[in-house]
């Protein structure tokens, strides 16, 4: 007789404890299975068994898992993540519901993948629901495999849940992440002695906004601070050592448009090869959040060659696409040959959709995001301001990046932010300037369609963020 085949002799003494630790587990599960029934009848039940079933489906799929591609689905319980009335630092350019908008529904979407889910919380674990589920629908003994180890998946989690059994983060990240929700002293902890610096143009200001807001109320007056150095303002959390910053970069690359405030130039010019001075004051940040679209929008950009204020510069205009390969090709030699990658992780935020023109979306002619109350519901809806050559060259850059040893992850918010034609501040915001009767007979004139209102859509992008962070410091 081969070695390994041992005879099993059954014990009958733990054999019989065993069955009464069996008795009670039935009746356990028995009463549990009848509490599930109630609940799962009722609609929210159902809405959780779907949320369940998405949520799990990470497990098997997490490497084909798309962020970008799902839907938005009305969420009033968990959005949204702060509220905007408190955020110390709110801009005035996004406080759409301090500046009168009525309708709020806009802070009420969440973003759900296709085939994975955003780390959030759920109420109770979702295989013991999962479980009981394929209990009561078990018809054949061929199922028997998959309910027996969807039961250990839960009791795992369950211990995990309720007893708080210490893990390590890399097995809570890889197996629970969908539990994990947007959770500000977690992240601080994540960015303790480290920098988190968004470089970029007025959209991504909003997304760095988004972010102080979403970290702020986590932190007590006295252990946070603001300030502002030129093209630099850095929030810091003292107690963390840690700070979120917004580096003004409208073009990454120098321009015209560099100054802080004085901006708005009739004419734009850009030293495509130039970007030393911004850079020097964020390549050694820990985490970088790039992103630059909007104010290339121009079909012709005069470039210089040679510095602004000598008299020999070289003026030539350039078209579109190819100014933006320029410039985005001395950006990414610049954090080749300057960054660190076992340091600094890289981001790059894809294009900001407007919604300036209702037609696209087959509304009046002459309209815009102005009176807007829902997203769009079509599938695959896109808008003609999101231009795919400018995304293409972005992709390329990235690419090539890559071969060369950096990696630069996008964060591809494009196609779901085609969807929220209602989350603009449109004119609920600050007005700098007094509006003229003419205005004020066509609100819509006036209506900003670009930015978004916050709590809103840059609080998603956010949580993509902070999903990337998590998996890369995990
Ligand atoms: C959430 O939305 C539902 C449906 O619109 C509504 O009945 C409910 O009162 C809302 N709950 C909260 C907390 O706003
Ligand atoms: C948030 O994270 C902190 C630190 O990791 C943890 O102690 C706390 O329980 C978390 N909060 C929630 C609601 O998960
Ligand atoms: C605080 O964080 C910075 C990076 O943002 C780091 O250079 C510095 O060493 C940290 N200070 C301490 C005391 O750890
Ligand atoms: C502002 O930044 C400049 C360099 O960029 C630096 O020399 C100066 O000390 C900074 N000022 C403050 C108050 O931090
Ligand atoms: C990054 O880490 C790897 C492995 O630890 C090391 O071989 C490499 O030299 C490091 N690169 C830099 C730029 O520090
Ligand atoms: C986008 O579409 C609208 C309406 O269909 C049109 O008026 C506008 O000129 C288009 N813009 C561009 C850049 O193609
Ligand atoms: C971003 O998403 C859009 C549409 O979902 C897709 O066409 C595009 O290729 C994606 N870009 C990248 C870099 O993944």
């Amino acid at each position: 007789m081969p070695k390994h085949k041992h005879q099993i002799v059954p014990n009958p003494k733990p054999w019989g404890s065993i069955r009464s630790s069996l008795h009670s587990l039935i009746a356990v599960l028995v009463a549990t299975l009848l509490v599930a029934t109630v609940y799962l009848t009722q609609e929210y039940g159902v809405q959780f068994l779907e949320d369940c079933t998405a949520s799990t489906t990470v497990k098997t799929s997490e490497d084909s898992c798309n962020l970008f591609s799902g839907k938005w689905v009305f969420d009033n319980q968990s959005y949204p993540l702060y509220k905007g009335l408190q955020c110390t630092y709110m801009s005035d350019q996004l406080a759409c519901e301090k500046f009168g908008r009525k309708d709020l529904s806009f802070q009420n979407w969440r973003w759900q993948p296709h085939q994975c889910d955003l780390p959030r919380s759920l109420p109770v674990p979702c295989s013991l629901l999962l479980f009981l589920f394929e209990l009561m629908h078990f018809q054949s003994l061929f199922r028997l495999r998959s309910v027996m180890s969807l039961f250990f998946i839960s009791l795992t989690e369950s211990l995990l849940l309720f007893d708080k059994i210490k893990v390590r983060p890399k097995i809570l990240a890889s197996n629970l992440r969908q539990t994990l929700r947007f959770n500000a002293t977690a992240l601080l902890e994540r960015l303790r002695n480290k920098r988190l610096v968004y470089v970029g143009d007025s959209l991504n200001r909003n997304q760095w906004v988004s972010m102080v807001c979403l970290i702020e109320s986590a932190v007590p007056p006295e252990l946070k601070s603001m300030y502002t150095n030129g093209s630099l303002t850095t929030f810091k959390a003292t107690e963390y050592n840690a700070t979120i910053e917004f580096y003004w970069a409208p073009l990454l690359v120098e321009s015209n448009s560099d100054h802080p405030m004085n901006h708005r130039l009739p004419e734009r010019i850009v030293r495509v090869q130039a970007i030393e001075k911004h850079a020097r004051h964020w390549t050694d940040a820990d985490f970088l959040v790039f992103n630059s679209y909007l104010w290339w929008r121009r079909s012709m950009m005069s470039v210089l060659w040679g510095s602004f204020e000598s008299s020999d510069g070289i003026y030539r205009e350039v078209g579109m696409p190819r100014v933006y390969e320029m410039a985005l090709k001395t950006w990414s030699d610049w954090l080749e040959v300057h960054v660190n990658p076992n340091k600094t992780k890289l981001f790059f935020v894809s294009m900001s959709p407007t919604h300036q023109s209702a037609e696209e979306w087959g509304v009046t002619t002459g309209e815009n995001c102005y009176g807007e109350t829902e997203p769009i519901k079509e599938e695959g809806y896109k808008g003609n301001a999101s231009d795919p050559k400018m995304m293409r060259v972005v992709e390329n850059v990235l690419g090539e990046l890559k071969t060369r040893g950096l990696d630069v992850q996008i964060l591809n918010i494009t196609q779901l932010s085609e969807y929220r034609k209602e989350g603009h501040p449109s004119i609920y915001r600050k007005q700098w300037d007094a509006l003229t009767e003419k205005q004020l007979a066509k609100p819509s004139s006036f209506a900003d369609c670009i930015h978004w209102c916050l709590p809103g859509v840059p609080d998603v992008w956010n949580e993509l963020l902070y999903a990337y962070i998590f998996q890369m410091t995990g």
